[in-house]
């Protein structure tokens, strides 16, 4: 059993690749009784500044695993910084025992430092990194990946960077444009039901959110703008995922309307 949080599909490609039963993390939320048995359960999450997503987070609050073998994949594109460290402590905090953490280097899809043109041209060697880490969850291998000198400096810049400009990493920066023609997919792809559509157009209803880019990166009519963006033509998605695989995965289903009541 493997639960998944994915924005562009790069955790969703490594989740299908290991195990059969993979469920999306958006979508058990949903659900009332968050607990889970099995022989092994892993969790795969994207890297956000050193850490996990806020809605994996939220979900190993919650829910309760009970498993000889706990595993967490990590993507990321760049620097996995401390993520292996953090990660386990967040677990251990919430009374999880992490038997192994690989972190998987993937196509970075953070808009404002990488252009996605340049990321996708290159060879990251991640099936490679995949198959490696599978071994080690068949056999059951215990290691958490411990930081470089290098990681932990990356991770204080981005700490203290985000402290000072938090809009740089919450979703502040996020700007749905007059391009927009009301298609809905980012309504879709949104892993916290954060988009709605007001008199056919896109709208955010909290300004600030996971910065997951799921909707920036899947909008179709390149409609949704950031204040910073390295290449704004330039959208990234797995080419082994579908848009229907990100929907499936994230979608929180439309806000019921309030029925009026005439007297
Ligand atoms: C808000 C945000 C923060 C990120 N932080 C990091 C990071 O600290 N280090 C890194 O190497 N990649 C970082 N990334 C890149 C993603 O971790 C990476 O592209 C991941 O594989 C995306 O997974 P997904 O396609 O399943 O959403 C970040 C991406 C986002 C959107
Ligand atoms: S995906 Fe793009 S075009 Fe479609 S509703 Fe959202 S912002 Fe508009
Ligand atoms: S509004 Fe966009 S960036 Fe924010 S959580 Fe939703 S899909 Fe992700």
């Amino acid at each position: 059993m493997i639960f998944y949080y994915t924005a562009t599909g790069n955790c969703l490609y490594v989740a299908r690749q290991i195990e059969d039963n993979v469920y999306s993390i958006p979508q058990e939320l949903k659900k009332e009784n968050l607990e889970y048995k099995d022989d092994k359960i892993g969790i795969v999450a994207p890297i956000y500044a050193g850490e996990l997503p806020q809605t994996v987070r939220r979900f190993i609050e919650k829910a309760k695993f009970d498993t000889s073998y706990f595993y967490m994949l990590l993507t990321y594109g760049n620097k996995d910084s401390v993520a292996g460290v953090w990660s386990e402590k967040f677990c251990r905090n919430h009374g999880i025992k992490v038997d192994f953490i690989q972190t998987v280097l993937m196509v970075d899809n953070y808009l404002p430092s990488f252009d996605m043109d340049e990321q996708m041209a290159m060879n990251k060697h991640v099936d490679e990194q995949i198959q490696k880490a599978k071994k080690k969850i068949d056999e059951r291998q215990q290691s958490i990946p411990q930081p470089t000198q290098e990681g932990i400096e990356a991770y204080q810049m981005v700490s203290q960077r985000f402290a000072l400009h938090p809009e740089l990493n919450n979703g502040e920066t996020i700007q749905m444009t007059l391009r927009c023609v009301g298609c809905s997919i980012c309504e879709q792809v949104c892993p916290i039901g954060n988009i709605k559509m007001v008199n056919g157009k896109a709208q955010r209803i909290s300004k600030t959110c996971d910065f997951c880019l799921a909707c920036v990166q899947n909008c179709p009519f390149l409609a949704i703008d950031l204040k910073i963006d390295k290449n704004h033509s330039a959208r990234y998605r797995h080419p082994k995922i579908t848009l229907k695989d990100i929907v499936q995965s994230n979608h929180q289903g439309r806000k019921k309307k309030k029925k009026k009541h005439f007297i």
